[in-house]
């Protein structure tokens, strides 16, 4: 983003940017029920994780593999696609990597839970379908930090207190949020932390799946150490008892 102040003629490089993709994906109604009713069965009588403020998530109650699901196998292949088109956009040689859904999981929260800031250290890239909500962001937000805020100069210097950085001044942005409704999807970084704001809305459950992917070289190829070579030439390591 180029910027100029007119008086001094000043250019303001905003460099470095950390790409999120959102697309508001069609769900047929019917569907979208039937999705609902089968989340409900796998969750069964567990609702948090298991602190009572926490969202329930699928990955914590052994279902985190939703995408072999034949309910929710047609969304995960939207989803494939659509990482491989943020690869792409975001500069990745296609023809160099292999791309693979690792884990697929559901969250559910109801009123009053939340799902605290953390990031997925076991994956490459994110994404989050939500199948409820109305764009308002009562039943909670998806909120995206900044790992880093460099115009802060200062770690601590726009923590508030009235200064001395504006609020929600573009170029000291450490919050981006999200507000969930059905069919919403959004691609990031799996090392960008994120958070789940507060489901205020006591007549609704928000519902949202996870999609967790790692890139690996080609099984063909003969990658350097930068790249992990494709999941087919790895070899498992036998523990030796003593
Ligand atoms: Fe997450």
């Amino acid at each position: 983003m180029l910027e100029i102040c007119r008086s001094l003629v000043v250019e303001l490089h905003a460099l470095f940017p950390t790409v999120v993709a959102t697309e508001r994906m069609a769900i047929d109604p019917l569907t979208l029920a039937g999705q609902m009713q089968t989340l409900l069965n796998l969750r069964g009588e567990a609702i948090s994780n298991p602190d009572e403020g926490c969202a329930w998530t699928g990955d914590l109650h052994g279902i985190w593999q939703l995408h072999q699901h034949p309910d929710f196998q047609p969304l995960a292949d939207e989803v494939m696609a659509r990482v491989w088109m943020y690869l792409e956009r975001t500069g990745f040689d296609l023809d160099q990597i292999a791309l693979h859904l690792q884990r697929c999981w559901p969250v559910l929260s109801t009123t009053g839970q939340v799902v605290g800031r953390h990031h997925h250290p076991n994956a490459h890239v994110s994404a989050v379908v939500y199948l409820s909500g109305d764009g308002q962001g009562q039943e909670g937000a998806l909120c995206l930090h900044a790992r880093h805020q460099l115009n802060e100069l200062v770690p601590g210097l726009a923590v508030g207190h009235g200064g001395p950085i504006r609020d929600h001044h573009p170029h000291n942005q450490g919050l981006w949020t999200v507000n969930p409704e059905p069919g919403l999807l959004v691609i990031f970084p799996s090392r960008l932390d994120h958070s789940v704001g507060q489901n205020n809305d006591e007549e609704s459950l928000r519902v949202s799946i996870s999609f967790d992917f790692v890139l690996t070289a080609q099984a063909a190829s003969a990658p350097a150490e930068f790249l992990a070579p494709h999941p087919h030439q790895w070899q498992g390591c036998e523990r030796q008892l003593s």
